[in-house]
C-alpha cells in the first residue's frame, strides 16, 4: 500500500515547488517541444482507469481507445501458466480470501503461484481494493465499482489471441508490452518465468523488433540474462526495456550478509549506468518524477532523458493517471501534465491508465501543430506582396 501511494504521488519529492517552476515554461503550445514525433501510448494494465485492471474487457477497451501498445504484467501459476495480473499475490483484485481461505501464507498473502490455472479461473476479479479491518476500500473510489459485473483472470495466451484477433478484425496493428514480474521470486519457487515468457512470445510470432513488442522488467540482472543467454538460445532479439524503481519501494530484494535488503536502483540513473543499460536494452521505463530534478534550487527537466537519448535509449515513463488526487501538486490538469512530459521532457512514450485522454491530447496537439504551420494558403495577403 505504501509503495502504491508512493508511486502515485510522493510527498518526498517536493512536487509543489518542482512543478510550479517547471510549469512556468509555456506548455500549451506544441511548438515548444523539441520534437513533433508523437510518443507512443501504452495502455497501463489495459484501460485500467475505466475497467478492472488486466481483464480482457479492459484490454479490449484500451484497444478501442487506440492505444499503440497494451501492457501485460505476468506471473506464473503453480502449474506453469502465465497469468496476466500485476502482483505475485491475488489479494487486492480477486475474491481468493473468501474462496480459498486456507491457502493464505504466513505473511497474510495469497500467492498466484500456489494455485493451478483451473483454480485461478474460479476466482472473481474486481476493481483494485485494499483490505482494512475486514473492510474492502477501493484504491480509486471514482473508478469502476467493486465486485460489479463478472470478470476473470486470463492467461497470456488468451490476451495475445484477443489483441491479435482484433488486429485481424479491425485492421490496426496494436502492439504488446509484457512485463516479467519478480523473476528472482519465481526462480526461488523453482520456476523460470523469463524462459516461459519468451517461449510464448515466440509461439505467437513476437521474435524481434520487426513486431510491435517491448519486453520490460525491473530486474537488471534478469534482463542481462535474457539478452546474453535466453534470446540467443531461442533465436530471438526483442527490444528490452529496463524499468527503474526507487530503491526504497523494495521492488527487488536481495540477500546481503545473510540479510534481505532492498536492491539499489540508483546506478541506473548515472551516466555509467545508462551506458551499461544501453548494452542490453533499447529503452528505460522510469517513474515519471525521475525525469524532473532540482538543481541550485531551480527545479527543471533533468538530464536523464537527454542522456538516455544520446545513447539511443527510448524513454517510456510510468504511470500517467487522470483521477482526482493523482495529479502532482500545482499541475492543474491532466493535459498540463502530458504537455510537460511530451513537449518539455520529450518522452518517447508513456504508460497511462487513461489511453483515451492521452490519445485525445495528442490529436489536439497534432491539429494545433498543423493549423499553426505557415503555408501559402494561410499567409496574410500582404505577405505575398513583393517587398521594396
Ligand atoms: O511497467 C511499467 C509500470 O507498469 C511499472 O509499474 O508496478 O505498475 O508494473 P507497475
Ligand atoms: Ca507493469
Amino acid at each position: 500500500m505504501f509503495r502504491r501511494l508512493h508511486k502515485t504521488l510522493s510527498p518526498s519529492h517536493c512536487w509543489c515547488a518542482l512543478f510550479a517552476l517547471v510549469l512556468a515554461i509555456p506548455l500549451s503550445s506544441p511548438a515548444v517541444g523539441k520534437s513533433h514525433t508523437s510518443p507512443i501510448v501504452i495502455a497501463h494494465r489495459g484501460a485500467s482507469g475505466y475497467l478492472p485492471e488486466h481483464t480482457l474487457e479492459a484490454k479490449a477497451l484500451a484497444y478501442g481507445m487506440r492505444a499503440d501498445f497494451i501492457e501485460q504484467d505476468l506471473v506464473l501459476s503453480k502449474d506453469g501458466h502465465l497469468i496476466v495480473t500485476h502482483d505475485i499475490y491475488l489479494d487486492g483484485v480477486t475474491d481468493v480470501a473468501s474462496r480459498f481461505p486456507e491457502r493464505v501464507r504466513d505473511d497474510g498473502h495469497f500467492y498466484a503461484i500456489d494455485f493451478t490455472l483451473e483454480e485461478l479461473k474460479q476466482l472473481r476479479v474486481s476493481e483494485t481494493f485494499a483490505s482494512h479491518l475486514g473492510l474492502q476500500v477501493p484504491k480509486y473510489p471514482e473508478r469502476f465499482p467493486l465486485w460489479k459485473s463478472s470478470f476473470q483472470l486470463s492467461t497470456f495466451e488468451e490476451e495475445l489471441e484477443l489483441i491479435q484477433g482484433l488486429n485481424k478484425s479491425l485492421g490496426y496493428n496494436t502492439g504488446i508490452y509484457p512485463e516479467i514480474k519478480k523473476p528472482a521470486f519465481h526462480r526461488r519457487e523453482g520456476l523460470d518465468i523469463s524462459r516461459k515468457v519468451l517461449e510464448v512470445l515466440k509461439q505467437y510470432g513476437y521474435i524481434n523488433s520487426q513486431q510491435k513488442v517491448f519486453l520490460q522488467c525491473f530486474d537488471a540482472e534478469e534482463l542481462q540474462h535474457i539478452h546474453a543467454t535466453l534470446m540467443p538460445e531461442l533465436d530471438m532479439d526483442l527490444p528490452l526495456v529496463q524499468l527503474i524503481a526507487e530503491s526504497q519501494w523494495g521492488e527487488k530484494r536481495i540477500k546481503r550478509d545473510g540479510k534481505w535488503v532492498n536492491y539499489d536502483y540508483d546506478w541506473m540513473r548515472t551516466e555509467k549506468g545508462l551506458e551499461r543499460i544501453a548494452q542490453y536494452a533499447s529503452g528505460i521505463g522510469p517513474w515519471y518524477p525521475m525525469l524532473l530534478d532540482s538543481s541550485d534550487g531551480a527545479p527543471a527537466v533533468n538530464e536523464l532523458t537527454r542522456k538516455a537519448h544520446a545513447l539511443g535509449l527510448k524513454v517510456h515513463p510510468y504511470t500517467f493517471r487522470a483521477d482526482a488526487g493523482q495529479l502532482p501538486a500545482n499541475v492543474t490538469s491532466f493535459d498540463g501534465l502530458l504537455a510537460l512530459y511530451i513537449n518539455q521532457v520529450s518522452v518517447d512514450g508513456l504508460f497511462t491508465d487513461h489511453p483515451d485522454k492521452v490519445r485525445a491530447y495528442l490529436q489536439q496537439r497534432e491539429n494545433t501543430s498543423r493549423s499553426t504551420k505557415v503555408t501559402p494558403t494561410n499567409q496574410a495577403p500582404e505577405d505575398n506582396y513583393p517587398k521594396d
